[in-house]
């Protein structure tokens, strides 16, 4: 078998022209600057009746994580909002937390008009944009980000903020030590699945060999919903392929029904597990007869043995790995895993709506 591309540094070089890799490589670095830059955060607000991050695609998916990481861990509901407008519970006692690395993003401005309206308390991560050129005008609290990385790559950037809103305002505990684990733990798992280890040695290569010319269905549980998410979105924007994300146990309820008579539909997915060792044995008793049903039906079958103690460690660790095999797996498929061509062609093309200028036009009268 000839060499795969992502063992020829030369050839990496040439087609990974963002440079998308190297996010992944300095996972750690990027999550521990996050972290520093974080300290500035201050944030002064009485305790929320509920919390909302407001944020889409590569931003929105800190507050997934946020909402799984915490949900074990804090007293005050957190929902992720991807609409245009908040849900009508919105007010006062909400704290919505902006999240967007353009700062320009049509939902995301709009929500914050909503949250400004409904007095809403705010709290804005950001690199810029009309976002923060607003935020400074108005004095909303905000943290200023850096830019000119995908939004994706900045994920860092994006959800250690959040964590630390909510640590700061006495919301959750232990995000910090949880935190100083992922560090440690992304160095060891950089180190196992960087270029420079061989595809033999390299899980993120060998389930992208894997994965090959299949669209990816990844399923998690628990606080893996969000990993599971996070997947499928690198797949789609990094790989450029069709991807999906399913649950457990919800997905035992519906999902498992759809394979039943894929036929030849099956052998089009390749099914990737994530598995950790402390799974409960209720979850691991339906992930076990799941992959029995799916195998049966021909589906590809893959599993992610996820590392590390803290749920925030085996989180991040996780989605690193995640990371790393859809760079790959958009370079096996010959692909550069930065431009993402149509999403810059849609925010475009929608622009001749007008509806972007009509909320920073009202964004200006405030
Ligand atoms: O990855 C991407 O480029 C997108 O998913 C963006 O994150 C999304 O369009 C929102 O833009 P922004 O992150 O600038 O708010």
């Amino acid at each position: 078998m000839n060499r795969p591309i992502f063992d020829e540094p030369e050839k990496i070089k040439a087609l990974d022209r963002g440079n998308m890799l190297s996010f992944c490589v300095n996972s750690a670095k990027l999550y521990g600057e996050a972290a520093q830059l974080a300290k500035k955060i201050q944030i002064n607000y009485p305790e929320p009746d509920n919390i909302i991050v407001a944020g889409m695609g590569g931003s929105g998916i800190g507050g997934d994580l946020l909402k799984d990481w915490a949900r074990t861990k804090t007293d005050v509901p957190i929902e992720v909002n991807r609409e245009y407008h908040l849900p009508k519970y919105a007010g006062k006692k909400t704290l919505v937390l902006v999240s967007s690395a353009s700062g320009d993003t049509e939902e995301t401005l709009s929500t914050y008009l909503d949250a400004l309206r409904r007095k809403c308390m705010i709290y804005c991560v950001s690199s810029g944009g009309a976002l923060l050129e607003n935020a400074e005008r108005l004095n909303v609290p905000y943290l200023r980000v850096p830019g000119g990385m995908p939004p994706r790559a900045s994920l860092p950037y994006l959800f250690v903020p959040l964590l630390v809103c909510l640590e700061k305002l006495g919301l959750a505990k232990g995000a910090q030590d949880e935190l100083t684990e992922a560090l440690k733990l992304l160095e060891k798992v950089t180190g196992d699945n960087a270029p420079q280890k061989s595809t033999k040695d390299n899980f993120s290569k060998t389930l992208a060999l894997n994965i090959g010319q299949k669209a990816p269905v990844v399923y998690g549980y628990g606080f893996y919903r969000s990993v599971a998410m996070r997947f499928k979105q690198q797949f789609n924007e990094n790989s450029k392929v069709p991807s999906k994300w399913e649950v457990f146990s919800e997905l035992n309820h519906n999902e498992i029904v759809g394979w039943e008579r894929a036929g030849d539909l099956a052998k089009c997915f390749s099914a990737i597990f994530i598995r950790d060792a402390d799974e409960p044995m209720e979850i691991h008793s339906r992930i076990e007869i799941t992959k029995e049903l799916l195998e049966q039906e021909g589906v590809d079958i893959f599993e992610l043995q996820t590392q590390g103690n803290s749920p925030l460690a085996r989180m991040l660790s996780t989605v690193c790995i995640g990371d790393f095999t859809s760079v790959y797996l958009a370079l096996l498929r010959g692909v550069d895993p930065t431009p993402v061509k149509t999403i810059n062609y849609l925010k475009e093309t929608l622009k001749q709506n007008g509806f972007r200028e009509k909320v920073i036009g009202e964004l200006a009268k405030l």
